[in-house]
């Protein structure tokens, strides 16, 4: 599809975004920017994607009557999904019957949809490196899969558990003793995204750092899919949900290697285009495969400061069979703004004083609703290098200040 029409024509092209939040959002901005017609679905109205689209349909994206609905009143080009919890066997059965396209496959948006189907493929199929792991559905196979006595070899402790079904490290928790195994069962049942009793529990890896490699899939000028790799951003997690990145984080050349390797065949089996975050730990040059995402990650919102084209325009442009550029402009980082308050249509203040810190920007992703631990915007920072960028960063982002909007505030 390299030949792009006019939005709101006959010719239009047309991109359906299945999930419209903050990456999503970025996303559809670069798409808007190359004329492309867009769709934002989400299951709330005024999420931030569906501000900035030709339409905002709102469903609940894991019914598939609903989703085969929208998509055959809609009949988007190319169907994105930005968020893991859809029906993903209907996108199947519909890319199956050649009605959808969906990125980068159907397939890959079904294996990455939950913990095991991943992890069962990277270990078990490719025999990538991963941290031992066991997958248990009730609080006794836990105990068991943990002390070796389910027939395999202890996973021991620390280790940790996380429901198959949940993202940003909800119900995840590290268990350090037998002492924490009933608290980390009970709160992975409270954490996932479906009440479905399942769990993963992995060894802990005691990694130097860990990082992103976005990874992208792209036509080359022969018409065959090149893999392009960005650099590797660094990142910091703070009970499993990221705080901030930075980006680039130096790497030995043979754990980069390898790296690249893990990238390029976990990439090249869900394939597809688009780009991919791949979740990598390192430690000295050994390098274990985490977790893959098929769209743009949230570590990634670095690069709108650091690359000439960022993560969401690398996606934008690699599913549209467009080439593209990886190529890092400056040393950056950025710093996430949680809500702090429980309050729908809040206000932010010190905002101008946050833009003064020299080098940075900001992404506010107005979402109608705050939670106190809910990101509500990111500040970006570029810099001579990362050290220097990660301060700008959290200076940037502490001066920002959310607060629930006052009556007398409004009725001005
Ligand atoms: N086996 C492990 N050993 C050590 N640390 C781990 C392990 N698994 C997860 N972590 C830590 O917890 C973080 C979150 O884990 P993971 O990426 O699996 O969860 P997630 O809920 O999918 O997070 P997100 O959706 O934000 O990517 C990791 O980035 C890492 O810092
Ligand atoms: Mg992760």
């Amino acid at each position: 599809m390299t030949r792009l029409g006019t939005p709101l024509s006959p010719s239009a092209t047309r991109v359906m975004l299945l999930g419209s939040g903050e990456l999503g959002k970025e996303v559809l901005i670069a798409l808007q920017r190359l004329g492309v017609e867009t769709i934002a679905v989400d299951r709330y109205e005024n999420a931030p994607g569906q501000q900035v689209a030709h339409r905002a349909r709102t469903i609940t994206m894991s019914d598939p009557d609903q989703l085969e609905a929208l998509l055959s009143a809609e009949r988007p080009h190319l169907v994105v999904p930005e968020i893991e919890a859809i029906a993903t066997a209907k996108l199947e059965e519909l890319e199956e019957a050649g009605l959808v396209r969906v990125i980068p496959t159907a397939r890959a948006a079904r294996l990455t949809m939950d913990r095991e189907g991943i992890r069962r493929l990277a270990a078990e199929t490719l025999g990538l490196p991963t941290s031992p792991y066991r997958f248990c559905d009730s609080l006794a196979e836990l105990q068991a899969a943990i002390d070796g006595k389910d027939g395999g070899q202890g996973i021991g402790y620390p280790c940790i558990v996380k429901p198959v079904m949940s993202s940003s490290g909800k119900g995840q928790s590290k268990i350090d003793g037998p002492a924490d195994v009933q608290k980390a069962w009970d709160y992975a049942m409270a954490g996932g995204r479906v009440s479905k009793g399942r769990v993963i529990v992995e060894g802990f890896i005691d990694f130097d750092y860990e990082i992103t490699l976005l990874t992208v899939r792209a036509l080359g000028t022969d018409g065959q899919v090149q893999t392009h790799f960005c650099a590797p951003i660094g990142h910091l997690q703070v009970s499993g949900d990221y705080v901030e990145s930075w980006q680039p984080h130096p790497m030995h050349p043979e754990a980069l290697r390898k790296a690249q390797d893990i990238a390029e065949r976990v990439t090249a089996d869900l394939g597809g285009q688009g780009l991919f975050g791949v979740e990598l730990f390192v430690k000295g040059e050994e390098v274990w495969f985490s977790e893959v995402s098929p769209r743009p990650h949230d570590t990634g919102l670095v690069t709108l400061a650091t690359q000439w084209q960022s993560e969401f325009e690398l996606h934008a442009r690699a599913i549209l069979g467009l080439p593209v550029d990886t190529t890092l402009k400056s040393p950056g980082a950025s710093a996430v703004i949680y809500g702090g308050v429980d309050a729908t249509g809040i206000v932010f203040d010190g905002v101008a004083e946050a833009l003064s810190v020299p080098g940075t920007d900001l992404r506010l992703f107005g979402k109608p609703e705050s939670f106190v631990k809910r990101r509500m915007g990111v500040a970006l920072a570029h810099a001579e290098d990362v050290d220097t960028a990660r301060e700008r960063a959290k200076e940037a982002a502490s001066k920002v200040k959310p607060r629930a909007a006052d009556a007398e505030a409004q009725a001005e």
